[in-house]
Protein backbone atom coordinates (compact mmCIF):
# COMPACT_ATOMS: atom_id res chain seq x y z
CA UNK A 1 0.00 0.00 0.00
CA UNK A 2 1.20 3.24 -0.70
CA UNK A 3 -0.24 6.79 0.60
CA UNK A 4 -0.46 10.12 -1.36
CA UNK A 5 0.29 13.28 -0.12
CA UNK A 6 -1.40 15.82 -2.14
CA UNK A 7 0.82 19.30 -1.25
CA UNK A 8 -2.17 21.29 -2.43
CA UNK A 9 -4.12 20.07 0.82
CA UNK A 10 -2.01 20.88 3.27
CA UNK A 11 -0.71 24.20 4.77
CA UNK A 12 2.97 25.17 4.07
CA UNK A 13 4.21 24.42 6.97
CA UNK A 14 2.91 21.06 7.03
CA UNK A 15 4.45 20.47 3.28
CA UNK A 16 8.02 22.02 4.26
CA UNK A 17 8.41 19.77 7.07
CA UNK A 18 7.66 16.62 4.63
CA UNK A 19 10.17 18.42 1.80
CA UNK A 20 12.25 18.68 4.95
CA UNK A 21 11.87 14.85 5.37
CA UNK A 22 12.46 13.68 2.36
CA UNK A 23 15.08 15.89 0.69
CA UNK A 24 17.91 14.34 3.50
CA UNK A 25 20.36 14.33 4.13
CA UNK A 26 21.33 17.82 3.63
CA UNK A 27 24.09 20.04 3.90
CA UNK A 28 24.49 22.86 6.47
CA UNK A 29 26.18 26.08 5.32
CA UNK A 30 27.05 27.42 8.68
CA UNK A 31 26.49 31.46 7.00
CA UNK A 32 28.57 34.22 8.81
CA UNK A 33 28.02 37.48 8.03
CA UNK A 34 29.32 41.25 9.93
CA UNK A 35 26.91 43.74 10.10
CA UNK A 36 26.67 47.65 9.57
CA UNK A 37 27.99 47.70 13.10
CA UNK A 38 30.65 45.32 12.80
CA UNK A 39 29.03 42.78 14.41
CA UNK A 40 29.61 39.13 13.84
CA UNK A 41 26.56 36.73 12.95
CA UNK A 42 26.47 33.35 12.72
CA UNK A 43 23.40 30.70 11.26
CA UNK A 44 23.19 27.38 9.75
CA UNK A 45 21.21 26.58 6.87
CA UNK A 46 20.41 23.40 5.31
CA UNK A 47 17.94 25.02 2.27
CA UNK A 48 21.27 24.46 0.20
CA UNK A 49 22.83 23.40 -2.67
CA UNK A 50 26.03 23.34 -5.09
CA UNK A 51 24.71 25.25 -8.36
CA UNK A 52 27.64 25.24 -11.32
CA UNK A 53 31.18 25.26 -11.45
CA UNK A 54 31.43 27.75 -14.27
CA UNK A 55 30.99 30.48 -12.27
CA UNK A 56 31.23 28.48 -8.92
CA UNK A 57 27.82 29.03 -7.62
CA UNK A 58 25.52 27.87 -4.79
CA UNK A 59 22.15 28.55 -3.34
CA UNK A 60 20.62 28.81 -0.13
CA UNK A 61 17.14 29.60 0.43
CA UNK A 62 16.59 32.60 2.62
CA UNK A 63 13.03 32.30 4.93
CA UNK A 64 11.52 34.62 7.41
CA UNK A 65 11.81 34.92 10.99
CA UNK A 66 9.32 33.12 12.49
CA UNK A 67 9.03 35.76 15.48
CA UNK A 68 8.29 38.44 13.60
CA UNK A 69 8.17 37.79 10.03
CA UNK A 70 11.24 39.75 9.14
CA UNK A 71 13.98 38.93 6.97
CA UNK A 72 16.24 36.85 8.90
CA UNK A 73 19.96 38.74 10.53
CA UNK A 74 22.04 36.87 8.04
CA UNK A 75 19.75 37.85 4.73
CA UNK A 76 20.29 41.48 5.85
CA UNK A 77 23.66 41.90 6.49
CA UNK A 78 24.81 39.76 3.04
CA UNK A 79 22.20 42.16 1.31
CA UNK A 80 24.21 45.22 2.58
CA UNK A 81 27.74 44.13 2.40
CA UNK A 82 26.93 41.80 -0.23
CA UNK A 83 29.25 38.62 0.70
CA UNK A 84 28.75 36.12 3.12
CA UNK A 85 30.76 32.86 3.88
CA UNK A 86 30.07 29.26 4.57
CA UNK A 87 31.74 27.37 7.08
CA UNK A 88 31.74 23.95 6.35
CA UNK A 89 29.44 22.31 9.16
CA UNK A 90 31.97 19.51 10.31
CA UNK A 91 31.71 18.11 13.88
CA UNK A 92 33.33 21.57 15.58
CA UNK A 93 29.22 22.88 15.23
CA UNK A 94 27.71 19.38 16.37
CA UNK A 95 26.59 20.07 19.60
CA UNK A 96 25.07 23.52 18.97
CA UNK A 97 24.20 24.15 15.57
CA UNK A 98 20.27 24.14 17.11
CA UNK A 99 21.54 26.74 19.69
CA UNK A 100 23.34 28.70 16.70
CA UNK A 101 20.35 28.68 15.03
CA UNK A 102 17.96 30.20 17.85
CA UNK A 103 16.15 33.46 16.70
CA UNK A 104 18.18 36.05 18.32
CA UNK A 105 17.98 39.60 18.18
CA UNK A 106 19.45 41.82 16.05
CA UNK A 107 23.26 42.06 16.54
CA UNK A 108 23.89 38.74 18.76
CA UNK A 109 27.37 37.12 17.87
CA UNK A 110 26.34 33.70 18.15
CA UNK A 111 29.95 33.08 17.22
CA UNK A 112 31.21 34.56 20.28
CA UNK A 113 28.67 33.53 22.55
CA UNK A 114 29.44 29.69 21.73
CA UNK A 115 32.85 29.91 21.79
CA UNK A 116 34.20 30.06 18.41
CA UNK A 117 36.95 32.64 17.19
CA UNK A 118 36.06 35.06 14.44
CA UNK A 119 39.36 35.82 11.79
CA UNK A 120 39.46 37.85 8.73
CA UNK A 121 38.20 35.98 5.83
CA UNK A 122 40.66 35.78 2.90
CA UNK A 123 38.44 37.73 -0.61
CA UNK A 124 35.40 39.14 1.34
CA UNK A 125 34.57 41.53 4.38
CA UNK A 126 32.49 39.08 6.36
CA UNK A 127 34.02 37.01 9.13
CA UNK A 128 34.89 33.09 8.89
CA UNK A 129 35.05 30.83 11.80
CA UNK A 130 38.56 29.90 12.64
CA UNK A 131 37.40 26.72 13.89
CA UNK A 132 35.44 25.24 10.96
CA UNK A 133 38.28 23.25 8.69
CA UNK A 134 36.58 24.35 5.48
CA UNK A 135 35.48 27.74 4.40
CA UNK A 136 33.35 29.12 0.92
CA UNK A 137 33.94 32.69 0.68
CA UNK A 138 30.78 34.09 -1.31
CA UNK A 139 29.95 36.79 -3.37
CA UNK A 140 26.30 37.19 -4.05
CA UNK A 141 25.34 37.06 -7.67
CA UNK A 142 21.60 37.40 -7.49
CA UNK A 143 18.50 37.16 -5.26
CA UNK A 144 15.76 35.34 -6.46
CA UNK A 145 12.14 36.10 -4.47
CA UNK A 146 10.45 33.04 -4.43
CA UNK A 147 7.44 31.37 -2.14
CA UNK A 148 4.01 33.10 -1.38
CA UNK A 149 2.46 35.23 1.34
CA UNK A 150 2.32 32.65 3.65
CA UNK A 151 5.97 31.19 3.04
CA UNK A 152 8.33 33.80 1.92
CA UNK A 153 11.40 32.82 0.81
CA UNK A 154 14.52 34.38 -1.38
CA UNK A 155 16.53 32.22 -3.09
CA UNK A 156 20.21 33.98 -2.83
CA UNK A 157 22.58 32.32 -5.99
CA UNK A 158 26.15 33.40 -5.05
CA UNK A 159 29.17 33.01 -6.47
CA UNK A 160 32.39 31.13 -4.45
CA UNK A 161 35.71 32.98 -4.93
CA UNK A 162 37.58 30.85 -2.81
CA UNK A 163 37.62 28.02 -0.64
CA UNK A 164 40.06 27.55 2.23
CA UNK A 165 40.53 24.56 3.64
CA UNK A 166 42.88 23.26 6.56
CA UNK A 167 45.67 21.36 5.57
CA UNK A 168 44.47 18.40 8.36
CA UNK A 169 41.05 17.55 5.66
CA UNK A 170 42.91 18.03 2.26
CA UNK A 171 43.80 14.44 1.03
CA UNK A 172 46.20 15.29 -1.52
CA UNK A 173 48.22 19.03 -1.24
CA UNK A 174 47.88 19.79 -4.72
CA UNK A 175 45.24 22.47 -5.36
CA UNK A 176 45.28 21.35 -9.46
CA UNK A 177 43.27 18.15 -8.30
CA UNK A 178 41.96 19.32 -4.67
CA UNK A 179 41.02 15.68 -2.74
CA UNK A 180 39.34 16.34 0.87
CA UNK A 181 39.51 13.85 3.16
CA UNK A 182 35.51 13.02 3.97
CA UNK A 183 36.31 11.65 7.44
CA UNK A 184 38.69 14.33 8.56
CA UNK A 185 36.33 16.75 7.49
CA UNK A 186 33.35 15.16 9.16
CA UNK A 187 30.29 16.90 7.92
CA UNK A 188 27.12 17.03 9.75
CA UNK A 189 24.32 16.44 7.91
CA UNK A 190 20.17 17.63 8.79
CA UNK A 191 18.20 14.88 8.04
CA UNK A 192 14.16 13.99 9.40
CA UNK A 193 12.48 16.03 11.47
CA UNK A 194 15.07 17.08 14.49
CA UNK A 195 17.79 14.63 13.67
CA UNK A 196 21.24 15.08 11.99
CA UNK A 197 24.01 12.79 10.50
CA UNK A 198 27.52 12.18 10.57
CA UNK A 199 30.36 10.71 8.78
CA UNK A 200 31.44 7.93 9.93
CA UNK A 201 33.32 4.92 8.84
CA UNK A 202 31.00 2.42 8.64
CA UNK A 203 28.10 4.72 6.85
CA UNK A 204 30.35 5.69 4.23
CA UNK A 205 31.03 3.36 1.33
CA UNK A 206 32.13 4.28 -2.32
CA UNK A 207 31.23 3.49 -5.94
CA UNK A 208 33.83 3.94 -8.90
CA UNK A 209 31.89 6.19 -11.82
CA UNK A 210 31.28 3.60 -14.40
CA UNK A 211 30.47 4.76 -18.12
CA UNK A 212 27.98 3.94 -20.16
CA UNK A 213 28.77 1.49 -22.70
CA UNK A 214 26.67 0.60 -26.19
CA UNK A 215 27.16 -2.37 -25.20
CA UNK A 216 26.21 -2.48 -22.15
CA UNK A 217 23.00 -4.36 -21.90
CA UNK A 218 19.59 -3.92 -19.37
CA UNK A 219 20.51 -6.90 -17.49
CA UNK A 220 24.45 -4.69 -16.70
CA UNK A 221 22.42 -1.49 -16.04
C1 LIG B 1 19.91 22.68 10.79
C2 LIG B 1 19.18 23.95 10.48
C3 LIG B 1 18.99 24.33 9.17
C4 LIG B 1 18.32 25.52 8.86
N1 LIG B 1 18.15 25.84 7.55
C5 LIG B 1 17.52 27.00 7.21
C6 LIG B 1 17.38 27.38 5.84
O1 LIG B 1 17.86 26.71 4.93
N2 LIG B 1 16.73 28.55 5.58
C7 LIG B 1 16.25 29.36 6.56
O2 LIG B 1 15.69 30.42 6.27
N3 LIG B 1 16.40 29.04 7.88
C8 LIG B 1 17.02 27.89 8.22
N4 LIG B 1 17.20 27.55 9.54
C9 LIG B 1 16.81 28.52 10.56
C10 LIG B 1 17.90 29.59 10.71
O3 LIG B 1 19.13 28.98 11.09
C11 LIG B 1 17.54 30.64 11.76
O4 LIG B 1 16.34 31.23 11.43
C12 LIG B 1 18.66 31.67 11.84
O5 LIG B 1 19.68 31.17 12.68
C13 LIG B 1 18.18 32.97 12.33
O6 LIG B 1 19.32 33.76 12.64
P1 LIG B 1 19.61 35.15 11.92
O7 LIG B 1 18.34 35.98 11.97
O8 LIG B 1 20.69 35.71 12.76
O9 LIG B 1 20.05 34.90 10.52
C14 LIG B 1 17.82 26.36 9.88
C15 LIG B 1 17.99 25.97 11.22
C16 LIG B 1 18.66 24.79 11.51
C17 LIG B 1 18.84 24.37 12.94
Amino acid sequence: MEHVYHFAEHGPGTNQGLLSQLVVPRPIAMVSTRDAQGRGNLSPFSYYLPITGDPPLIGIAFGMRESDGDPKGSYVNLIASGDFVINVCSEVFADHIESIAKEYPHGVDEAAMHGFEWIDSRRVSSPSVAEAPARLECVVHQTIPLGSDLARVVLVVAEVVCAVIADSVLASPDLDHPRIDLLALGPIGRSGARSFVRAVPEAVYHQERVPYLPTDTPSDL
